[in-house]
């Protein structure tokens, strides 16, 4: 069962992920985390930065990158990896020995996907991976209809996704394919956080709690995951019944 927790506002949603992210990082265990672009995480970026500045190379975490548009990587504004760059690596001085990610630029697409598969069986699982939920509740990039038994895979985008994700782009974007992590990454982690703010997401995060656990909704593997959290601000739990 998934364990629902509103929090009045942005400001507070980033606040407690940044904590949960915080605690995992600082832990002295070597833990892998999984950590979203998007907009959603930014305000928990600014105050993760704020706390570990400086001290992250002496810390035992390492960070695995969720997905990438295929075609694209750091230097590409817009990215996911450059979104991730510009926000946490770059201001919290996270080094490229602490990330592993796919190279979306790479001729053997497949291989990427092997590697990052190869590197979380051998690494993982994942201790804590933290995801945005998307518009049609799909998951880093698994678009609906993913088998949950899926690992890391090339994906041809949704129609919704080449639309809402134009927004991270100065400029129009031709949008394809993108290269994730797979769901069953994400069921296997041993903490899982879906973040949701805003009342754009409201009606899907309505539809992950009132509707069945099945593909047709990725972000519903929320609710057979075992230590799981719905954390969304008031706006993103407005259409839920009891608010
Ligand atoms: P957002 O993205 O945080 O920008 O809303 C979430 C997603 O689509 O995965």
């Amino acid at each position: 069962m998934v364990d629902i927790e509103r929090v009045t506002d942005y400001g507070a949603l980033s606040e407690r992920l940044a904590a949960e992210v915080l605690s995992c990082m600082l832990d002295s265990g070597e833990n892998l985390i999984c950590l979203p672009s998007g907009d959603t995480p930014l305000g928990a970026f600014k105050i993760i930065a704020s706390k570990l500045s400086g001290k992250s190379n002496r810390l035992n975490f390492k960070l695995v990158g969720l997905d990438e548009w295929v075609g694209m990587g750091r230097d590409t504004k817009g990215s996911c990896q450059s979104c991730m760059f510009e926000h946490l690596y770059k201001p919290c001085a996270i080094g490229r020995d602490k990330i592993i990610e796919f190279n979306a630029q790479s001729a053997d697409l497949e291989m990427e996907c092997r590697k990052m598969d190869r590197f979380i069986a051998e690494n993982g699982p994942i201790d804590l991976a933290v995801l945005g939920i998307g518009m049609n509740g799909h998951l880093g990039l698994n678009e609906p209809g993913t088998s949950f038994s899926q690992s890391s895979h090339i994906v041809p985008l949704s129609e919704t996704t080449k639309k809402v994700a134009q927004k991270y782009f100065p400029e129009p974007v031709e949008l394809e394919k993108g290269i994730t992590l797979g769901l069953k990454h994400f069921l296997e982690a041993k903490r899982l956080i879906l973040i949701a703010s805003g009342k754009q997401k409201a009606e899907i995060v309505r539809r992950i709690m009132e509707e069945e656990v099945s593909e047709r909704i990725p972000a519903t593997i929320a609710k057979i995951h075992p230590d799981s959290t719905l954390l969304i601000d008031h706006h993103a739990a407005s259409a839920l019944q009891e608010e």
